[in-house]
């Protein structure tokens, strides 16, 4: 159901890659709010992935971009406001990937041109994205950019490997950033830091359903879906939330703030009685 709360809105959405994406989910709930956009993501996911069906489905233009490439954000910017008819109110970053978890390097073993891959990738990108942005003066007053983020950058979480580094910088960037964009032009920069979600990129991390699992019977209102973090992300979106900016919001069932649950201590006990 709508709520309108996108009406007029023009943004621009990076990474969706297939319907499992949270970029995939956020579009599909910003359209519902009325919003026009454009989506972007690499020539190789466009082609391998179903963001064609997307973009008809929501009757948005997609620009192929690497995003750790400024002229292609330069270009994903400049045809956006061409084909939205001016600046945008908002910009989604949904990018994320790390060579090392896909190759199964350990943390302690990691290859280096992976991990400033990561970096790049997975940080960097938002950087040159708000960089771009504001060069090119494409955000409106009181426009609001979003990126997704993992808990893993406060707290040290088996498997997630470098991409705890890369999130730890990127949550950084929104707070450095968010300072100069919302002082000079009002515009605000919000990270959420999502519960773990049955993504492509999320299904990489090592030993995810354990995580998954782990953390649903960890958090009291148990783990936040894809479309409920779409829910949220509109609302970030949205001129209901204008007074916040440079923040990192967990959308987390309550994961971010329990130690020890019932239903955990209850499968923790189990286990020993096994042992035992
Ligand atoms: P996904 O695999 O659907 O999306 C990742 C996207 O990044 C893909 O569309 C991919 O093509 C794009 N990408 C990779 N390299 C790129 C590049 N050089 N230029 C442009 N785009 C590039 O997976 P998901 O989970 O939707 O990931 C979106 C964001 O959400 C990522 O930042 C991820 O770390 C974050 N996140 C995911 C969680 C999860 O458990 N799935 C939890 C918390 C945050």
């Amino acid at each position: 159901m709508g709520y309108n709360l996108l009406k007029n809105k023009k943004g621009i959405i990076f990474g969706a890659l297939d319907d499992k994406s949270l970029a995939w989910k956020t579009a599909t709930r910003a359209f519902e709010e009325g919003a026009q956009f454009t989506l972007s993501n690499t020539q190789s996911a466009i082609r391998f992935g179903q963001i064609n069906t997307l973009g008809n489905k929501c009757n948005a233009k997609i620009i192929p971009a690497d995003a750790t490439r400024i002229k292609d954000i330069e270009q994903v910017i400049l045809q956006s406001m061409e084909i939205l008819g001016g600046k945008v109110d908002f910009v989604v970053h949904s990018i994320g990937m790390s060579l090392n978890v896909r190759k199964h390097r350990e943390y302690d073993d990691l290859d280096y041109d992976y991990f400033l891959k990561t970096i790049d990738i997975s940080a960097l990108s938002f950087h040159k994205l708000l960089q771009v942005a504001k060069k090119l003066d494409a955000i409106k007053e009181w426009g609001s950019v979003l990126t997704y983020t993992y808990i893993a950058a406060q707290r040290t979480l088996y498997g997630y490997n470098d991409m705890a580094d890369a999130k730890a910088l990127l949550e950084s960037i929104t707070r450095n950033f968010g300072y100069i964009y919302g002082r000079e032009k009002k515009i605000r920069i919000n990270s959420i830091s999502q519960s773990p979600t049955k993504t492509t990129a999320g299904s990489g991390i090592k030993g995810v359903d354990g995580l998954i699992d782990f953390t649903e019977r960890m958090s009291p209102l148990g783990n936040a879906t894809a479309d409920e973090c779409a829910n949220f992300a509109v609302v970030l979106l949205s001129d209901l939330s204008r007074k916040i900016t440079m923040q990192n919001i967990y959308h987390d069932g309550g994961f971010s703030s329990m130690a020890m649950s019932l239903k955990a201590m209850t499968q923790y006990n189990k286990c020993l009685d096994e042992e035992k």
